[in-house]
């Protein structure tokens, strides 16, 4: 029997238990959108970024940890030319709400002016994170700043904040998968799923 550490960040998030593969099955409840239907909508916002930044110098910069595996496969998917970039940006959460402190905790490691920034976000849901980190990229004189999220919450959203483009919209549940956590387990998932809370 496999056993693994699980630390959730749901309800009690001091809670250390140790979990089988089997109990952590459990925790998926369903499958929300499947990996067809991530690659189809990957493949379409590739081809109109590749469309409309063709010529222009595009810097790709995926949000950690949630992005990289959004980011992996859309850089695939973008035929004009590119670079990528990361940085690790926080929202810190008490159980399910955001406390409203985003935090850098790993920055860029380049100079963004004379690029078009594009942000690879796996998520938003309040929108505090974005808010914020477009914010700080602004100010640091690129050519433009946008925002492409996989998923997006509009009715968690505490602030004002709209990304240029959101692949799916999906109510208000918790999602794992693709790259999105649960007590950093799930991330390896090939599709979305809503998080049995209750398993
Ligand atoms: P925001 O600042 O509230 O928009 O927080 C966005 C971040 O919270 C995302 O980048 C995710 O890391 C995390 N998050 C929000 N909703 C979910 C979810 O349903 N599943 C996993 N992570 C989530
Ligand atoms: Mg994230």
């Amino acid at each position: 029997m496999v056993y693994l550490n699980y630390k959730t960040k749901r309800g009690d998030s001091t809670m250390d238990k140790i979990c089988t593969q089997e109990e952590l099955n459990r925790k998926i409840k369903r499958v929300v959108i499947t990996q067809e239907e991530i690659a189809a909508a990957i493949e379409k916002a590739g081809k109109q970024i590749s469309e409309q930044y063709d010529g222009k110098p595009i810097l790709l910069v995926s949000i950690l940890k949630g992005a990289f595996v959004f980011m992996a496969d859309l850089c695939r998917a973008i035929s004009a030319p590119c670079e990528v970039a990361f940085m690790c940006a926080k929202s810190y959460y008490d159980g399910t709400e955001s406390s409203g402190v985003v935090k850098i905790t790993m920055d860029l490691d380049r100079d963004i002016s004379g690029y078009h920034v594009i942000i690879v976000e796996d998520i938003v849901d309040t929108g505090r994170t974005l808010n914020d980190v477009v914010r700080i990229l602004k100010g640091r004189n690129p050519l433009s700043v946008s925002v492409v999220t996989l998923l997006d919450k509009p009715s968690r959203r505490l602030v004002d904040f709209k990304a240029d483009v959101a692949l799916f919209t999906i109510p208000d549940f918790f999602v794992i998968g693709y790259g999105l956590d649960c007590g950093e387990y799930f991330r390896n998932l090939p599709y979305i799923a809503e998080y049995n809370q209750e398993g």
